[in-house]
């Protein structure tokens, strides 16, 4: 069934509105949405890895964000920030990228292991958009966090490693070092010694591997086709170690680029078919970042601002949201022109809104911006994208994890507070491991003046999965002054009884900042289930999970 038009005509707002079996007749008649969840129509099991994230060697992230050094007077586990660690450990974060991004076609793996009090400063990649007066290990980069103290962080909050590796300014060779210094067992190599002089004698079993960043930009400049070379010469004869199963990601199309996927993918299989069968995945970015309503695709002059917006930025970022789907739906049939078993995955591993600067929590972090309650819509949105295509995304990491773009975190010093995103974060770790639904929502397009042209934007949308008996449907309402009150039917099964967690605010700009930290926060309820299908209030700009007990 397709999204169809509903005359909007709906009810003022409410907590969440459940019908009884005498009263649908009524209802069916004014309710605007409706939601069918097709229990006999599995997409897959939605791995736990799409909610996973990114933490790149960039002005706040690592130093201030993630590592605070042992000696801090800010409470920590080993230098990680402790608070961060027990956020973390809420939502299951599955797998973290590290250390870039860009920095990672930079970056020496080995200045950073070995003792902490040798390893060299080198300058940052990011050095030159740094402020004037930026704490020095924002520009100078003191190598204190290192792949051992990645690993640690890992470990801490029970996610899998995946190391983004230099492939424009490091040899093969030294990729090879850093997957042996990682997996080689113990007392087998010389690296494999370092490793345990340092504390860890059993390997990391490091599976995740990315092959070089933005091959195309900032990590090598490389046509496809050039960098098809490369990853083949990179990833040939890797050394693989039991337990540690290499699974490579190959740096990926930006956005619509998808000559860069068929460009890469035509010259690996020049070379032989099965070539794409040691691809694990090819990654994909996509920032939403212009909001200048058509006038310029200039990069920094198309940035709209994180905290100040009126509703249509708030719509035109949703709307360029709701473009993951096409890219996921796009590269993979271009991908499927060249691997039409489809070994290769999707690996988004960059995604969230980029707005321009001067929203900082901590003034002078470089690439640091305020999520709001429209992030929080704009991440809902996202991860039921990816809920929605399970077999397609293999891996996902929002940008990035704390003290940049689309952080579930802000920290500084002493102080720490989770974000609208970070609730997001929390809200759908539900989905996880369950099998994806399909599930098909019924509403009215929202329509809105685009600088005096007619534009609309879906309304209601989301993503169902099954676990066992249990029943998550998470969705978003991006309509910002309209509740919607949608009709749930599940096909294949019944609702005994459930409950509410909604995310959302009087104010569309809603945000926690240190001071007040409370200012958005998800709100629970339970439901009361009288009717086969039950009708659910969904109010104005909110993110929503219903969680169903199902017979
Ligand atoms: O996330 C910030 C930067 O955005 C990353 O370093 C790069 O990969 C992308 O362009």
């Amino acid at each position: 069934m397709k999204r169809r038009e509903f005359i909007r005509n709906i009810a003022a707002a409410g907590a969440g509105l459940l019908v009884s079996r005498s009263a649908p007749k009524i209802l069916a008649q004014t309710v605007p949405g409706r939601i069918e969840i097709l229990m006999d129509e599995p997409l897959g099991t939605i791995s736990p890895n799409i909610y996973g994230h990114f933490t790149e060697n960039l002005s706040g992230v690592i130093y201030d964000g993630i590592w605070v050094g042992e000696n801090s007077r800010v409470p920590n586990v080993g230098g990680i920030r402790k608070e961060l660690i027990d956020e973390m450990k809420k939502i299951n974060p599955a797998i973290v990228r590290f250390p870039g991004g860009c920095f990672a076609d930079s970056y020496d793996w080995r200045d950073g292991i070995g003792p902490v009090d040798k390893r060299p400063r080198r300058t940052n990649f990011w050095n030159g958009g740094e402020k004037p007066g930026a704490p020095d290990a924002h520009r100078y980069d003191p190598n204190h966090f290192g792949t051992n103290e990645f690993v640690q962080f890992c470990r801490a909050i029970g996610a899998q490693p995946y190391l983004a590796a230099n492939l424009r300014s490091l040899p093969a060779q030294e990729f090879n070092r850093w997957i042996e210094y990682c997996n080689s067992p113990a007392g087998s190599t010389t690296l494999a010694d370092m490793r345990a002089a340092a504390g860890f004698k059993d390997p990391f079993n490091v599976h995740y591997w990315g092959v070089g960043n933005e091959s195309w930009g900032c990590g090598g400049n490389f046509t496809p086709q050039e960098y098809a070379v490369e990853y083949r010469r990179f990833t040939a004869w890797a050394p693989g170690y039991p337990g540690a199963d290499l699974s490579f990601v190959a740096s990926g199309p930006n956005d619509d680029k998808w000559d860069w996927t068929r460009g890469f993918l035509e010259e690996i299989v020049r070379k032989g078919r099965s070539e794409v069968r040691g691809i694990f995945g090819v990654a994909l970015h996509y920032y939403a970042w212009n909001l200048s309503r058509g006038k310029t695709s200039d990069w920094n002059k198309g940035k709209g601002d994180a905290v100040n917006f009126d509703e249509v930025d708030w719509y035109e970022l949703l709307r360029q949201g709701d473009v993951m789907e096409s890219l996921i739906k796009g590269h993979w049939l271009a991908m499927g022109e060249f691997d039409p078993e489809h070994h290769i995955k999707l690996v988004v591993d960059e995604w969230g809104p980029w707005y321009k600067p001067g929203s900082e929590l901590t003034p002078g972090d470089q690439l640091e911006q305020l999520p709001t309650l429209r992030d929080a819509v704009f991440s809902g949105m996202t991860l039921d994208t990816f809920n929605r295509h399970p077999e397609k995304v293999g891996v996902g990491c929002c940008a990035q994890l704390i003290n940049c773009l689309n952080s579930l975190y802000l920290a500084h010093e002493d102080r720490f507070c989770v974000t609208p995103v970070g609730h997001v974060f929390d809200m759908y770790a539900a989905h996880q491991g369950g099998t994806g639904l399909r599930t098909e929502f019924s509403v009215p397009a929202i329509h809105y003046d685009r600088d005096g042209q007619a534009a609309s934007f879906g309304g209601l949308q989301g993503s169902a999965s099954l676990h066992g008996k249990e029943l998550v449907l998470t969705a978003v309402n991006p309509d910002v002054k309209n509740p919607i009150e949608a009709q749930i039917a599940i096909r294949g099964g019944r609702a005994k009884s459930g409950s509410a967690t909604v995310l959302t605010a009087s104010d569309i700009h809603a945000h926690n900042t240190f001071e007040q930290r409370q200012a958005i926060v998800p709100t629970s309820a339970q439901m009361e289930i009288k009717g086969d299908a039950p009708v659910f209030r969904f109010p104005a700009a909110s993110v929503v999970k219903l969680t169903l007990a199902v017979a």
